[in-house]
């Protein structure tokens, strides 16, 4: 028996174990009942957000964030863009704007979402939505490591908070913030005084 690995063979084998003892994987909730394309087109206001350290990198300095949906040119497919949209640090900073494809939608209320072209595609789920609220799980893996975002979001900037929190603890008991992280409100105030 040949007890002298190669030196890659160790490196492997405490890869794999450290993987798997890291990995969180995705989780794949159920779209809304309530999800229509026509109720989910538009603008909303980033309420608050569970998100891990390497999810979006460009959401890090945000404030006065927005998300606007809006049909591609070829309404029939579902295919959709999300402009994320925010200020960097302070209502009056510089926009931070990134735009999401949301493609191959199936079944309704579940997309596949890029920003890049080299960057990975990730699930991206609308998991409870009404007139006045939405709230959306996006997740996806690379090299063993999942990053997921759970974003609330609302028709208003400055939301019923009581509401705000039954949505957080709706997607906590779907067991999705696996990595058991903060909310963390976002600031909107003094972002909208001309509207
Ligand atoms: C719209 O989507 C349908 C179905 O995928 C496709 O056959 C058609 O070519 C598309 N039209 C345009 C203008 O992209
Ligand atoms: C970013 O998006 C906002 C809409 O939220 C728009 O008003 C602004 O012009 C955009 N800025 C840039 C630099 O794309
Ligand atoms: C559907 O919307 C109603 C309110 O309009 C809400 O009470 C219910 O929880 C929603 N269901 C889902 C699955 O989002
Ligand atoms: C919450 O967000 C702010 C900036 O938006 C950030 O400075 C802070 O570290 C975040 N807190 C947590 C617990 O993620």
């Amino acid at each position: 028996m040949d007890f002298k690995k190669p030196w890659f063979f160790y490196v492997i084998l405490v890869y794999s174990e450290v993987m798997i003892l890291v990995q969180a994987k995705c989780m794949s909730p159920p779209p809304s009942s309530n999800f229509t394309l026509g109720g989910y087109y538009g603008l909303w206001f980033e309420a608050g957000k569970i998100q891990t350290p390497g999810g979006a990198f460009f959401e890090k300095d945000c404030v006065c964030t927005t998300i606007e949906v809006e049909p591609k040119s070829n309404k029939t497919t579902g295919d959709c863009t999300a402009l994320n949209s925010c200020r960097k640090l302070k209502p009056q900073g510089k926009y931070i704007n990134a735009t999401g494809q949301l493609e191959d939608m199936n079944p309704p209320g579940k997309w596949k979402e890029s920003f890049f072209f080299f960057l990975p595609k990730v699930d991206y789920t609308v998991i409870y939505l009404d007139k006045d609220f939405a709230v959306e799980y996006d997740c996806g893996e690379t090299l063993g490591i999942t990053n997921y975002c759970i974003h609330v979001m609302a028709r208003v900037p400055d939301p019923d908070l009581t509401k705000v929190q039954s949505l957080v603890n709706f997607a906590e008991q779907l067991g999705l913030n696996t990595d058991k992280l903060p909310y963390n409100q976002t600031h909107q105030a003094g972002c909208w005084g001309k509207r």
